[in-house]
């Protein structure tokens, strides 16, 4: 580099910077060729700047000029001098300058880019598979480094805060036993003892608790956690969350703690709306006005219990429903009244697909009994029309949509879904917007059609409610438990708990998971032993960063705020991983592979 390394980042010069000699090293974003005359738009982590190869003023230079390809790396030696008016370029922070360059080497050559990486249009449409596989060129557009400093800086932020209120970061380990959360382990074979495997954690769960009993007080760590699950938009086998831990405090302190924090993050690092305080509902409030336990409260249009407005209904459907301990609710869609018989068909594929048995629609020209069009007008009294508009409160223009089915569950999956979409076609769903929101007072466990047998609905070192301990032995439907979600915008971010830190308590949740005290003992004899040498009271929750930036940048996939993502079935196509080791590697850790049918891991 002698000589040739950088005095200043490309992106940094301004119209005050005329007249400053430097030297910038960078990629060649763009080169433009008229011969005599080359300009090179150089490009580094801090953005673009022009430069400008005039034969002129620098002869010996043209040739080298001519000869740069898209991304070879260069130094250039220059003075900053105002662009000649009417060339300037407001898109860009250097728009108004350019480099008129008195020196040029070239540090490295590049061979021909799979994709064009200055190209943002091309760029949308190149396989994502490749864009992984080559993730190192990806990574270099703006697009890219932007995600990675608000990453960054939404990190920096968590620690300084955490900080702030007296937590401690610790480590904790990535070999481990397992430590449910509801997926399959990653598992590590243990070379001196063949059969024997460490786990990769689901999350710092165990050692966090354990932590409190060590009497740490305050924990946190950006963790990272490793799940065999099904990947989602949403999910990726490795991922990270800011996990933490208190001892000595009730839930109203682990929910002030989750609100201070990301109200904290957000205002420092992002423009976007933030409605506080953060709303709170139960989960049973939640399920009852939105059908979810993540809601997107960023707008209203709740839905609504028709089982009042039409008592006494002889429609079949209807009445079927109620009789059999199911629900009819309904949700209003403004202006979906307009739509034509296919669409409103095609809403109705679009509930049969989450598994609704059919939609009945009421569109509404007029809010009374005599101006609306549906189907089941034959089936109602004008009482009960007129009741359900009332419920719904119609407006001319409307479409209410009316879903029944003996399970509650149905009902409500199938209108948060259709609240979703009516959200999204009525343009509700604001993107400058960040709507968090608390869901608290989960079920401890639900019922597992599968399994036939309770599973928890959090984890296992949840605290239930003292007062609902008696419906461990009646109903355990009706357990809730000091359990929490953070919300936002629909999607989950951030779950946690009051936990379990009686003995007896905990053997009675183990008892109703169906673990056998031989069982028991065998995955978790030692946080149940740990709980008898004085455990304080204690609770916390962890929060997934790059679910965070996914809402701060608007990413609906999250492979989209990740440095070097895994596509589907974990499949990582820069690495060729996962990949086969060689036979004498088997043999040292005493695993013999039978083999399987083949994955297309690129799907
Ligand atoms: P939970 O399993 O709910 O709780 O996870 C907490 C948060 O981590 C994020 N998250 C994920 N992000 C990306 N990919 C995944 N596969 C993934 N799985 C989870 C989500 C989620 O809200 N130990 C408990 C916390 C506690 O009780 O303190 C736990 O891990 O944002
Ligand atoms: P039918 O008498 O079967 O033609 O149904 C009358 C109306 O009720 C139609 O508009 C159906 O789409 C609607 N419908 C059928 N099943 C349901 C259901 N489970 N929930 C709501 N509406 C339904």
């Amino acid at each position: 580099m002698n000589n040739w390394k950088r005095t200043v980042p490309c992106g940094t010069m301004r119209a005050a910077d005329t007249g400053t000699e430097l030297v910038l090293n960078g990629w060649v974003h763009r080169q433009r060729d008229f011969g005599d005359l080359v300009f090179i738009d150089l490009r580094d982590r801090t953005g673009l700047v022009q430069i400008v190869v005039d034969k002129k003023d620098a002869p010996e230079l043209v040739a080298t000029a001519n000869s740069l390809r898209s991304e070879f790396v260069v130094s250039v030696r220059g003075t900053v001098r105002p662009r000649r008016a009417g060339t300037e370029n407001p898109n860009l922070l250097t728009g108004e300058i350019e480099i008129a360059a008195t020196g040029l080497e070239i540090l490295n050559a590049s061979k021909g880019l799979p994709f064009q990486v200055s190209d943002e249009e091309q760029m949308r449409l190149v396989d994502e598979t490749l864009r992984v596989k080559y993730r190192y060129l990806d990574l270099r557009r703006s697009k890219m480094y932007s995600m990675l400093e608000m990453r960054h800086r939404a990190v920096k932020r968590i620690r300084d805060f955490m900080d702030g209120r007296d937590f401690l970061e610790i480590e904790t380990p990535i070999f481990t036993k397992s430590t449910p959360e509801g997926a399959r382990d990653y598992v590590v074979p243990y070379r001196l003892e063949p059969g024997l495997f460490y786990a990769l954690p689901q999350s710092p769960q165990q050692y966090k608790q354990l932590l409190m009993v060590a009497g740490c007080d305050r924990y946190f760590q950006i963790a990272r956690c490793f799940r065999d699950e099904a990947l989602r938009a949403d999910r990726q086998p490795e991922f990270s969350q800011l996990d933490v831990e208190m001892s000595f405090v009730e839930q109203e302190d682990v929910l002030e703690l989750i609100e201070a924090m990301t109200v904290d993050v957000v205002e420092h690092i992002s423009d976007k709306q933030l409605p506080q305080p953060f709303p709170r509902l139960t989960y049973d409030e939640a399920i009852r006005r939105y059908g979810s336990d993540k809601p997107d409260m960023r707008f209203g249009l709740e839905l609504i219990d028709l089982a009042e407005s039409i008592t006494g209904t002889e429609f079949v459907v209807f009445r079927s429903a109620l009789d059999n301990g199911g629900q009819v609710k309904a949700v209003r869609y403004p202006g979906g009244g307009a739509l034509s018989r296919k669409e409103t068909d095609d809403l109705s594929n679009f509930c049969k697909e989450f598994g609704a048995k059919g939609l009945a629609t009421i569109a509404v020209t007029e809010p009374t009994p005599a101006g609306v069009k549906s189907a089941i007008s034959k089936f109602m009294t004008d009482e009960q029309m007129q009741a359900i508009l009332t419920a719904l409160r119609a407006e001319k223009g409307d479409l209410i949509c009316i879903i029944a089915d003996p399970k509650p569950s149905v009902v409500a999956n199938v209108l948060s879904r259709l609240r979703l979409e009516i959200g999204r076609r009525c343009g509700l769903r604001n993107p400058d917007v960040l709507q968090f929101a608390l869901i608290t007072d989960f079920p401890l466990v639900q019922w597992s059609e599968e399994g036939h047998r309770w599973e928890a609905e959090h984890h296992p070192f949840t605290m239930p409610y003292e007062e609902h301990l008696p419906y461990f032995d009646t109903d355990p439907s009706k357990i809730r438990a000091q359990c929490y979600d953070l919300v936002c915008n629909g999607q989950e971010s951030g779950s946690g708990s009051i936990r379990i830190h009686r003995p007896d308590i905990q053997a009675k949740v183990f008892d109703l998971l169906g673990i056998s005290r031989e069982k028991q003992q065998e995955r978790f004899g030692h946080i149940l032993e740990a709980f008898s040498y004085g455990a304080p009271p204690h609770g916390g929750f962890a929060t997934g960063i790059d679910r965070l930036l996914m809402n701060l940048l608007d990413e609906p996939n999250i492979r989209e705020v990740i440095a070097f993502p895994k596509m589907g079935f974990g499949y990582d196509p820069l690495m060729d991983s996962p990949s086969t080791i060689d036979d004498a590697q088997l043999q040292e850790i005493g695993l013999r592979v039978v083999p399987r049918k083949k994955t297309d891991r690129t799907e």
